[in-house]
Parts: structure tokens; sequence; C-alpha cells
């Protein structure tokens, strides 16, 4: 077991991998660009630093999700995988590699896993049957019914013969293992909730499928899969090499395993500090040295997701404001660990203040007077005041306060100590005003203060620059090479933060030519931002180009999570427990298929009412009164005529935002249906998609409309989100379902 503390000549750090059944949005670009910062800074501190990233493509989820799309399932992930890597090669990202587990190196490795592990006697064959979350591929303790303790949905409930893993073999090697090793998992609610799981105790775990074939086979016996978590997580192995007999693949492994951080979102904390430290173990395999687990970005008061309709992508941003923004607004606003909400005015409002007029402002101001006073070229600094020893001191004291504050993770606070010393050189600037020519100063003395200030000004945002590369470092490269710095990107290989201090900046370096930095963003810009989101989600061919692969909404994420920015800064960190989704209030009978038309006014109507209508989890606690159970007869059921028909049109009614207009085809007919599912679905994402409908509804008119049917959906609980029935199989228009 490893774990001393970081190693200082070399640095592997990872992503988690992100599930190819959803396109890349802020959340997935937020874990890999506080990666992509870290490894900057590590590589320009001469470390050798190593930055894992790729994605997760085997597994039941992934298999349905392909399947809605009317793909295969390879042919499906390797269009999304493609998403993800194209959208971080667009952000330069500067991981070194990009592994997909459908790859045959991690097929390899993940093989060899297995069968170490069942050599070694942490493996047995034995039967499951319980329940089991798709949507997080997890096994979970309950009755069938029973929702998720991550995502709220109702699992499944699997009957299988597995293989298991010998978990319950490691809870006291765990326990141990995390009280020798406190920094191991962070932040604290991290670790807490961690350990008061494994104190919980720990059953074995099955860690093979037969119920479907999507998976890496079980060695030895193919009609098992391995189970997804297993893959995926030796993804930080295989990636380097494990399980490989190459002398490279070898030496790579040797080289940069164990792992230095998985940074990882907060609630995959469990497969990562608990499930893989034991996997690792059980094969005589050195555990990783840290798992950091980031908060959520949050949109609309909810997790930002795409089950909940409610992304952003990171293009959007891009687009309009530059990639740079993007990612000083992720680490500026969130302090890193807690959840943050985005919003695009939080993100001009941002952008404006401290990098339009704040940092931009300064460089611009600084170049162009270089270059009017003396002809781009640094002056001489001599006759120095206390404003400039000041000055200096700030700087010398923010080199280190940055450093300490981003090495450990407090990106937020790394960026503010560095932005009081933007504002302290704009302070000196203004003081000093090397513009403006007091009468009773003569020639000499204006162009010594010019060129005392000037030079100290422009060694002020040298320091600024260097320090913010990792950050910002498009904008960065191009102050740098404004200042006579030449390539950033080459500075960083040769490990120029190690030498960082304030005088680097020589008499007699030659600017180059101003450019701009961050155009100020126009009043319009929030609203750009959002017409592109709006046109990305009607022209979203979903899923490889393949039919609409709408997934099942999530209830609403945590309400407790801290509010970003400098409030939260002071609010007190809650406890993971605290902050998980609220346990699902028992529902009064068991969930079932919900129909789902809009129903008005007329709450006593027997059709449940759209979800934004139901009363809200936290009203509902009340126990449930004790109702004598009402049955009905085989003759009274036939009466509901359950029809499949077709979306052809979908789209949202004016004024009324929890109606959409449907068109359906029966086959035999077409007819409009009015449902209250607005705020779930997406019209677009409807068209083409088979849905039941209750055919023999009486009509109804809504808003001046007529409603010919009744859609049937499940109603998830906390807040009775709708989620449409459909088939995995073909099924022709208007059959009847019975
Ligand atoms: N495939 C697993 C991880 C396996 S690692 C061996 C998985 N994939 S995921 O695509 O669902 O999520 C990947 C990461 O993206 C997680 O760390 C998750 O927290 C992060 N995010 C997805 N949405 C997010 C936000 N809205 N906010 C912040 N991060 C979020 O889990």
């Amino acid at each position: 077991m490893t774990n001393s503390a970081l190693s200082p000549e070399r640095f592997y750090l990872t992503t988690p991998i992100y599930y190819v059944n959803a396109r890349p949005h802020l959340g997935h670009a937020y874990s890999t660009i506080v990666c992509d910062a870290i490894a900057r800074r590590k590589r320009a501190l001469g470390i050798d630093t190593w930055f894992l990233t790729g994605t997760d493509e085997h597994g039941q989820k992934i298999e349905r999700s392909a399947r809605l799309a009317g793909r295969t399932p390879g042919e499906f992930a390797t269009a999304i995988a493609a998403e993800f890597r194209g959208l971080w090669d667009g952000l330069s990202l500067s991981y070194n590699d990009f592994i997909r587990t459908t790859e045959d190196r991690h097929k390899r490795g993940v093989q060899h896993l297995f069968a170490t592990l069942r050599d070694r006697g942490y493996i047995y064959k034995g039967s499951y049957t319980g329940q089991y979350c798709v949507s997080d591929e997890l096994y979970v303790d309950g009755p069938p019914g029973t929702p998720c303790p991550d995502c709220g949905r109702i699992t499944e409930t699997v009957s299988e013969e597995n293989y298991f893993f010998k978990l319950s073999a490691f809870e006291r090697k765990l326990l141990e293992f995390y009280e020798a090793n406190p920094g191991f998992m962070q932040p604290e609610s991290t670790r807490r909730e961690v350990i008061s799981f494994v104190r919980g105790g720990l059953k074995d775990l099955s860690v093979s499928r037969t119920s479907f074939s999507w998976g890496i086979p079980v060695p030895g016996d193919e009609k098992h899969v391995v189970y997804v978590w297993l893959d995926a997580l030796a993804n930080y192995i295989t990636a380097l090499g494990y399980g490989s007999d190459d002398p490279a693949d070898k030496a790579r492994f040797a080289r940069y395993w164990p792992a230095d951080m998985h940074l990882i979102g907060k609630e995959i904390s469990r497969f990562h500090c608990v499930y893989w430290p034991a996997f690792l173990m059980a094969a005589g395999i050195p555990l990783p040295r840290s798992v950091r687990a980031n908060g959520w970005l949050l949109f609309d008061q909810g997790k930002m997701s795409k089950s909940r309709g409610n992304i952003v992508r990171a293009e959007t941003v891009q687009q309009v404001l530059g990639a740079d923004a993007l990612r000083y607004f992720l680490l500026r606003e969130i302090p890193f660990g807690q959840d943050g909400t985005f919003s695009f005015d939080a993100l001009v409002q941002r952008y404006n203040g401290d990098l339009a007029n704040g940092y931009g402002n300064l460089v611009s101001r600084v170049v162009n007077m270089v270059f009017k006073y003396f002809g781009g070229v640094v002056p001489p600094a001599s006759g120095l005041t206390t404003a400039e020893v000041t000055l200096q001191a700030s700087a010398t004291r923010t080199i280190a306060a940055f450093g300490e504050a981003f090495d450990a993770m407090e990106f937020s606070d790394a960026l503010k100590a560095l932005w009081a010393l933007v504002a302290e050189t704009d302070g000196y600037l203004t003081a000093n005003a090397p513009w403006k020519k007091p009468p009773e100063r003569s020639e000499a003395d204006h162009y010594q203060l010019q060129a005392r200030v000037l030079a100290t000004a422009a060694e002020a945002i040298r320091v600024i620059t260097a320090l913010v590369y990792p950050i910002l470092p498009e904008s960065a490269a191009k102050v740098w090479a404004q200042l006579g710095q030449g390539d950033i990107t080459e500075a960083a290989r040769n490990a120029f933060l190690t030498q960082i201090a304030w005088g680097g900046l020589q008499a007699g370096t030659k600017f180059m030519g101003p450019a701009p930095l961050f155009p100020r963003a126009e009043k319009d810009a929030v609203e750009r931002m959002v017409a592109i989101e709006e046109q990305n989600n009607k022209s979203v061919i979903e899923a490889a180009g393949g039919a609409p692969v709408p997934e099942q909404p999530a209830p609403k994420a945590q309400p407790a999570a801290p509010q970003n920015s400098e409030s939260t800064k002071k609010a007190e960190k809650k406890p993971m427990e605290e902050t998980k989704p609220t346990p699902t209030p028992e529902p009064a009978a068991e969930p079932a298929a919900a129909s789902v038309q809009a129903a008005p006014a007329a709450p006593t109507s027997t059709v449940a009412a759209p979800a934004a209508e139901a009363p809200a989890a936290a009203e509902a606690v009340a126990p449930a009164p004790v109702e004598e159970k009402q049955y009905i007869t085989i003759d009274d059921f036939a009466k509901v005529e359950l029809r499949v028909a077709q979306v052809l049109v979908a789209e949202r009614i004016p004024k009324a935002d929890k109606l959409l207009r449907l068109e359906v085809d029966l086959g035999y007919e077409k007819r409009q249906i009015l449902a209250g599912i607005a705020q779930y679905y997406e019209p677009e994402k409807l068209i083409g998609r088979r849905i039941v409908i209750v055919a023999n509804l009486a009509p109804r008119k809504m808003r001046g409309l007529e409603s010919n049917g009744m859609l049937l959906a499940a109603s998830l609980p906390p807040d009775g989100a709708p989620v449409l029935a459909g088939f995995l199989e073909d099924v022709p228009l208007g059959a009847r379902l019975k």
C-alpha cells in the first residue's frame, strides 16, 4: 500500500471517464477544465505530468440508449466519444491520453484484473436477486420499487447468477487505510460520508452481469460481462498499460502509477474511495494517493444534466466569450468542492468586471503606453520609490499565496489573491499617472517617472500573467508574447514557474503590438448565448444521428446546495449527507404508471396531474391516509383502450408553460393530444417517439384546443416528474396494450 506524500517529480491525474449516453455539457467540462489547469501548473513547475481522460462506454445504460437511438452500442459510443474528444480538443485541453473503455488495451487490462482477483481468491460465483439502478449502474439494497439513493429513480429487480467480489473482506483494511492516510479523500464531507458508509458494513459486490451483453466478457466464462464500474475504474490503470507485456506499457505503468489524484464528481465517491481501493488491495496493486471530489454545477436550480434538460454547452460560452472566460468563471466563481450555480448573467458580469475591465484593461493600458512613450521597448527603471517597493512586496507575497491556494485546490482564493494584485497595479498606475505631466515637473523627471512606472507595472503584469497561465492559457499566451517574452507554452515546457519572481522583465525588451484580449461583452451577450443554446437544442439530432434519446428526467437536485461566490465562502460547509438528494418520501402507493394529460382546472380528476401541479415533495410529509384497496375487474380494465402511437408534431402552446400540443399517429388515424409535460420534455425530442396513449378518453378542451387522449408515463418521486412509457422492441402503431 502506498500513500506517501505527493511525488515531487511526476504527477498522474485523471478525470472521471464520461458516460457516452449523453452529449458533453458544462458539468463534464468543469471536471476536465479543473484537471487541465492543474496539469498545466504542474508541468510549468517542471513536474512530469500525465493527464488522463476518456469515455465510459459499456453497460446497460449505454446499450439501452443506443437501442432507443436505433444504433448499435458500438456506433453510438463511437459517435458520442468523438464529441467528447472533439470538445476537449476545441477547448485546447492538454490531456496526454484519452481512453475509451471499448479499446482493446482496456479490455485486455480489465480481463487481466478480473483474472487476477479471481486467482487471488477474491472473486467467487453466486447468485443475486435484488435491486439495480441502471442510470447509476449501482446495486441498491431494498425491496422492489426502492428508489436509487443517488438519483432517486426507481430501481429494477435483477435476478442473475453473478460473480461476486469479496468486498466484505476489506471493511477493516479500508478503515485502517483511511485512518493512516487522512489526505486520501477530500473534501471533508466526502471523507465523512465514505467512512460512515464503510462503517455501516460492506457486503460482497456483484461484479458481473448476464442479462445483457454490452460489456467486457469475463475471461473463461463469456456469458458474463464485467460489472461496468469494475470495468470503468480500471481505466486508470489500463490506460497506463496495466495487463500488457509490451515493455513501453510496463515502463509507463511503473512510471506513473499510483495516481496522484483522481478528480471526480462528489456523487461517485463511493466507487472511487471504497470499491476502487478494495479492488486494488485485492489485486496487490498500490493505491492512488488522493481522490478529490468536485461539487455540482447547477443551472436553473438543478444539477446540470441531460435528464433534467437544463444543460448549457461549453461551446456556447466559448463562441461568445472565449474558452478562457469559461475557465476563469468556473474556477473563480465556484469554491472547489462546493456546488455552484452557473448563470449567463453571472458569467458576463465576471467577464466584464474581472477580465475585460480588470486584467485586460490593465494590460492594454500599459502596453499602449510603452508603445506611446518608449516605442514599445521596456525602459530602464531608476530612482525607485516606496510605491514600487510596496508593489514588488505585494507581488512577491502573491506568488506565494497564489501557489499555496492553487495547490490546495482553492482556485477561487488563488484568483482572488491574484486579482488583488491586478487592482493594486491598476491603482499604482492611476496614482502615478504617467500620462500626465504637471507643469512644475521637468521633462527629465517626467521621463524618469514614466520609465519607472511603466517598467514596474509591466513587471507586475508579467508576474500576474505567468501565474494565471494555467487558468487562462490562451490569453496568457497573448500577453506573454506582447510583453516580448516569447512562446508561453515553450516557457512552460522549460518550467518557467519554478523561477517566477519579481525582476524578470529586462530593460530593452521589445514588446509586440497590442492585441485585443477581452473585448467588453455587450448587453446582448447573454441573449446571444441563450439563443445559441436554444438553436442547439433544436438542431440536435440526438445520439449520433439517430432518433432522440430522452432519458428519464431526474428528480430535483439537492436543495441544500450552497451558492457559489463570496457569500458561500463564508457559508458553513455542509456535510455531504446533508447535501445528498433528499431521500424520496415513500409514495402512498408503489410508483405506478401515471397518465399524463393536462389537468387544468380539475384537481378532482382521476388523472394524475402533471408534476408541476403535484404537491411539492416537501409538503408530502404527512403520513398518507390508509386506504382500503379498491379492486377493479378485468372488465373494468378492458374498458381502457391503451394503444401505441407515434409523435408526429410536438410544440409548445403560447402562454401555457406546462402544456405541449402533440399530433400523434395511431396507424389508423391521427389525432391531437395536449399533455402537461412541457417542463420535462423538449418538444423537438419527442418527434418520432413511440408512446402509449389512452385512446378512448372523452375529448376535452383546454386553451381552446381539443385534446383527444392521454399519454402514459411513470410518475417519479419526489415531484412526480413524468417518464413516458415506451418499448424496447419494435411495435406497430395502433397496437393495443392488454
Ligand atoms: N462514467 C462514470 C464515471 C466513471 S469514472 C471511473 C460517470 N460518468 S458521468 O458522465 O455520469 O459523470 C462524469 C463526471 O461528470 C462525474 O464526475 C460527474 O460528477 C460530472 N458531472 C456531470 N454533471 C455534472 C454537473 N452538473 N456538475 C459537475 N459535475 C458533473 O459518472
